[in-house]
């Protein structure tokens, strides 16, 4: 058997020897069932696990990750999860945390093809077209990408304030807030992009349901 493959079960039997040393009644209390206040949104990448870089304990973040953070309208992976941490676990904030360097984003800003993947790229290669004036001025590749990075996540943001299910429950008056993030792979610091909201206040009126 390969060696790293059996390390990572060996991994984890050290790590819940650690946990119950700190606390005997861990797994106990993880067992009753969970109420994490926190949905979040990331990207799939490895560099950017959900917990780690915020500091949050087992039972603390609903996540959903995918190639870029996207918040699809169509995409029933992403709705089930959404659907379930609002009407179910009532969560009270979703937070969108997209990371510059994105792959994602960087592909989509190019005519490579990579394959299947190509239409999932396609969603972001639309959130080009929204802010090209603004991302064509930019002429630094790399500041260009940074931009781009920061509006997909804004759109995502947007597009979360757009589906039913964020207006419904703003609609029966929960209180639920959606933000957008950036993390940085080179320092570990993410940036808060101050589009949070939690009403319907500032989605364009072709998009509000009458619920
Ligand atoms: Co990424």
């Amino acid at each position: 058997m390969d060696a790293y493959y059996k390390s990572l079960l060996n991994k984890n039997k050290a790590w819940v020897a650690e946990t119950l040393s700190k606390d005997e009644k861990f797994f106990d209390k993880l067992s009753e069932g969970q109420q994490p206040p926190l949905l979040w949104i990331g990207c799939a990448d490895s560099r950017v696990p959900a917990n780690q870089i915020i500091g949050a304990e087992p039972g603390e973040v609903f996540v959903h990750r995918n190639i870029a953070n996207l918040v699809v309208h169509s995409d029933m992976n992403m709705l089930s999860v959404l659907d379930y941490a609002v009407n179910v676990l009532k969560v009270k904030h979703v937070i969108v945390c997209g990371h510059y360097s994105c792959g994602g984003v960087q592909a989509a800003m190019t005519n490579n093809s990579y394959g299947v993947i190509d239409n999932w790229i396609r969603h972001i290669k639309d959130v080009y077209r929204f802010h090209s004036e603004e991302l064509d001025s930019i002429k630094d590749e790399n500041d260009r990408l940074s931009r781009f990075v920061e509006l997909n996540v804004v759109e995502q943001v947007y597009d979360l304030a757009k589906t039913s299910i964020i207006q419904q429950a703003w609609r029966n008056g929960q209180k639920i807030e959606v933000h957008g993030w950036v993390y940085s792979l080179a320092n570990g610091i993410i940036k808060d992009l101050d589009v949070s909201f939690s009403n319907d206040s500032q989605l364009e009126e072709t998009y509000k349901l009458n619920l």
